[in-house]
């Protein structure tokens, strides 16, 4: 009898509502080129985010902010030909959704030049136009909360958001509307534990975390934290997973065995 290859099957939106219905939890990692893609799909990671976060940690910037479309639709277009089984979520940068029409060009540009399955944006319930534009378009939206990172002059730093009441609900109302919206996907980044349960609880679409505990449906983290090879100043969020293993496919494995059976983020990489 001969042997067929094992078909892949392919986590797609559909399988994320499943993940949360069931309680499996989301194990999500940023790449940039197509080897770690490789790498992240065949250990397991089911969404693979190219995040600007490559303009900190490939391209040496202080901040996301001079992140350009082009150099999104580059990685984004790397990092697609290493993926078999994983999403991909490509990274809006700072002003490419400044306005609806350059929201659904530039999104549209990852869809079509990249094959992205999903565009991430940060947002707000202000966005609640835009996100129906892309919804109705047929482009799936990941709406970041918390910190935002693009906005990091406006919050006068990279600061926890979402601890005081007002803040608070201003964050929930946020994420209702944006998913009312039609967004698939929400990220929390840098929340106290208990907001991140709740704005978990109430939404019918998954959640993913950074630094939001170990209640929302998913985790996310920067890969080259995880491999401990970031410059400068590593959040309290992240964990360095070479510290336990030798090799790079065994410190990718062990976050998903983590993230996958609740062991991570531990209490100390939570905010309170
Ligand atoms: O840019 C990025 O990598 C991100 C993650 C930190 C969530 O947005």
């Amino acid at each position: 009898m001969s042997s067929q290859p094992e078909k892949i099957s392919k986590v797609t939106i559909n399988t994320l509502g499943e993940m949360k219905a069931r309680g499996e939890k989301i194990a999500c990692l940023t790449a940039y080129d197509v080897s770690f893609a490789q790498l992240l799909d065949k250990a397991g990671v089911d969404v693979v985010l190219v995040g600007d976060s490559l303009g900190m940690v490939i391209q040496g910037l202080d901040s996301t902010i001079p992140v350009t479309m082009d150099e999104m639709i580059y990685h984004g277009k790397v990092v697609s030909r290493g993926l078999e089984r994983a999403l991909l979520i490509l990274d809006m940068p700072f002003m490419s959704d400044a306005s609806t029409q350059q929201a659904v060009e530039n999104a549209g540009r990852f869809m079509k030049q990249c094959g992205a399955n999903m565009v991430k944006l940060e947002g707000s319930a202000d966005q609640r136009e835009l996100v129906e534009t892309l919804t109705r378009l047929g482009i799936p939206v990941c709406a970041h909360l918390g910190l935002q990172p693009q906005r990091v002059h406006k919050l006068g730093g990279y600061k926890v958001q979402g601890r005081d009441a007002a803040s608070a609900d201003k964050m929930l109302n946020d994420a209702r509307v944006l998913e009312q919206a039609g967004a698939d996907l929400l990220l929390l980044e840098c929340v106290p534990a208990s907001l991140a349960k709740k704005i978990t609880e109430q939404a019918n679409i998954p959640v993913i975390g950074i630094g939001a505990g170990r209640q929302t449906d998913g985790q996310v983290l920067v890969l080259y934290d995880i491999l401990g090879i970031s410059a400068g100043h590593v959040p309290k969020f992240s964990k360095n997973y070479m510290q336990q293993v030798s090799s790079i496919q065994q410190a990718v494995k062990q976050y998903v065995d983590e993230v996958k059976a609740v062991k991570f983020p531990a209490d100390e990489h939570t905010f309170n």
